[in-house]
């Protein structure tokens, strides 16, 4: 099945390892680089349909090796924390952009042509203005994560034109789900909160409260990208991965008291630097290009889904 097999960079990691699970599930063949920065073991199968390289996106005689036998790529390997990009940008840029152009270069080289690409809502900064956000939107990195993922997106696109690979890029919103880890404080929001609240922990709010993100389950979105793996031809230009719904921090929080019965206390502390206020897909192109579940996973939905697992 070698001709089938799809390698997931940074597959051990939250969203990489719930694709994993999808593309096994449905008999490929699998090959994960992943250099465990973030990600675990823990989160991959035994599987005899999976290898597992242990590395880094930003060794190029890696990635070549990576490539060789794969039949098309879902790129998710790269530091996830915007807080962690702005602490670290030089680090943040080895993983996120130099490892988007080494894959670029060893798919070139090896005649891979799909590639799947986690791009970001922070490509837009603050440019949405509480609106939903259309994929033409004017571009606004506030943070090195986002250039680089919008710089990442520009070599994808060069690469198709010169090259001829069949990037397939999302913007994907606030992914939220099981394993997505709680322990650090770079993590995702949800993650945090729902286990601190979980333990009875206080609870930290950079700024007031009120800024909104547009969350995904992380199921929804798999089956979005498994569809842009499987897509005889792919239309040009970004895609936004998002459900055109806002939530705020503070509805949050009711939420997960809700869903738990109960909160523990909730602390205000400065906004962090390059936060963005608000952020909600359009996704008009999205339907017009792939099907969503219906309904898609509600934040409720969602929770209780993270605590049961
Ligand atoms: P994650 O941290 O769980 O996954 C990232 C994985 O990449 C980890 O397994 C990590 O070990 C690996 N990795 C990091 N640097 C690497 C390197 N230099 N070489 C090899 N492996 C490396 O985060 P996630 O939430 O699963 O994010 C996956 C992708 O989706 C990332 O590209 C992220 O920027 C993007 N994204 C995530 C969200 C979200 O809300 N979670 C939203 C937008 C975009
Ligand atoms: C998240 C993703 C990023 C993605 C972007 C797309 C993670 C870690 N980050 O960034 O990869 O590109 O969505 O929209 O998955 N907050 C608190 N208290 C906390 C933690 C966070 O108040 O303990 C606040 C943050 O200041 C922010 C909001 O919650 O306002 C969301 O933060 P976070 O989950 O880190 O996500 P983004 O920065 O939106």
């Amino acid at each position: 099945m070698t001709d089938t097999r799809v390698l997931v960079t940074g597959g051990a990691g939250f969203i990489g390892s719930h694709l994993v699970d999808a593309l096994l599930a449905r008999g490929q063949a699998v090959r994960v680089l992943d250099d465990f920065s973030t990600g675990k073991r823990a989160n991959l199968p035994e599987n005899g349909r999976l290898q597992v390289i242990e590395g880094d996106v930003a060794d190029l005689s890696l990635v070549r090796q990576a490539v060789q036998g794969c039949r098309s790529v879902v790129h998710l390997a790269a530091v996830a924390s915007v807080q962690a990009s702005v602490d670290d940008p030089l680090g943040t840029h080895r993983s996120n952009l130099i490892g988007t152009l080494n894959l670029c270069e060893a798919m070139r080289e090896s005649g891979v042509r799909r590639v799947v690409f986690a791009s970001s809502a922070a490509v837009y900064g603050n440019n949405g203005e509480g609106e939903s956000i259309h994929e033409e939107t004017p571009k606004a990195p506030l943070t090195p994560y986002a250039a680089d993922k919008l710089a990442s997106e520009h070599y994808l696109d060069f690469y198709r034109r010169q090259h001829g690979l069949e990037p397939a890029v999302f913007r994907f919103f606030n992914v939220f789900g099981p394993r997505q880890d709680p322990a650090s404080p770079y993590s995702g929001v949800i993650s945090i909160f729902t286990e601190r609240a979980r333990q009875g922990l206080p609870i930290t709010v950079f700024g007031d409260g009120g800024q909104t993100r547009d969350f995904v389950y992380v199921a929804d979105l798999v089956e979005v990208l498994l569809q842009a793996l499987d897509a005889p031809e792919l239309e040009v230009g970004a895609v936004n991965l998002g459900l055109d719904r806002a939530t705020s921090l503070n509805q949050l929080l009711a939420a997960i008291g809700e869903v738990l019965g109960d909160l523990p206390a909730v602390t205000h502390a400065e906004a962090r630097p390059g936060d963005i206020r608000h952020s909600r897909a359009s996704n008009v192109r999205l339907r017009q290009r792939y099907r969503l579940p219906e309904p898609a996973t509600s934040v409720h939905e969602g929770l209780r889904a993270l605590l049961d697992a």
